[in-house]
């Protein structure tokens, strides 16, 4: 297992489509266990592999640091994951990205999604999911289109967020 490096906003492998996986062996698997450990190690709750700058449709979601009462948290890794179904209701909430550090800014998404993949060894699996699940979800299957949480904000508030990033480039070298 390894901690590999996370990618930042500015370089293309986050702007790619990310490839659907066709083979499912022990890479891909290895792949996974460092995702895992890499989002640990940065205190996150989901990555997509493109931040690692691996461009294939390969996420994982591990609720268990969010700031939640919940007895069993939702922890799942999957490949090539769509989203089949999402609700008409949605609502708002503060979104941050490991790719983008020091940034935060309210987010609206749909409130519940149903999403058709395969796990690790290759099986179907379809998961509901909904509030916090949902969003870690359908961030992350986001980045696997290239798209970043910035571009789900105002144009206004983009400017100013991209901005206070440039500001804090000094910090990040
Ligand atoms: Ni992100």
């Amino acid at each position: 297992m390894a901690i590999r490096d996370i990618v930042l906003m500015g370089d293309p492998v986050l702007r790619q489509e990310a490839e659907d996986v066709t083979v499912f062996d022990a890479a891909l698997r290895a792949l996974v266990r460092d995702m895992y450990e890499t989002m640990y190690h940065a205190d996150g709750i989901g990555l997509a592999a493109p931040q690692i700058g691996i461009a294939k449709r390969v996420l994982v979601v591990d609720l268990r640091r969010a700031d939640e009462d919940d007895d069993e948290p939702p922890k799942v890794a999957l490949i090539n994951p769509k989203i089949v179904w999402s609700s008409d209701e949605t609502y708002r909430a503060s979104e941050g990205c490991l790719s983008i550090p020091g940034i935060e800014e309210i987010v609206e998404r749909p409130f519940a999604i149903r999403v058709e993949g395969r796990d690790v060894n290759g099986n179907e699996v379809v998961v509901e999911a909904e509030d916090l699940f949902g969003r870690a979800l359908q961030h992350e299957i986001d980045h696997l289109d290239g798209i970043l949480f910035l571009d789900r904000v105002s144009a206004l508030k983009r400017k100013i967020l991209l901005k206070k990033w440039k500001k804090l480039e000094p910090e990040r070298v």
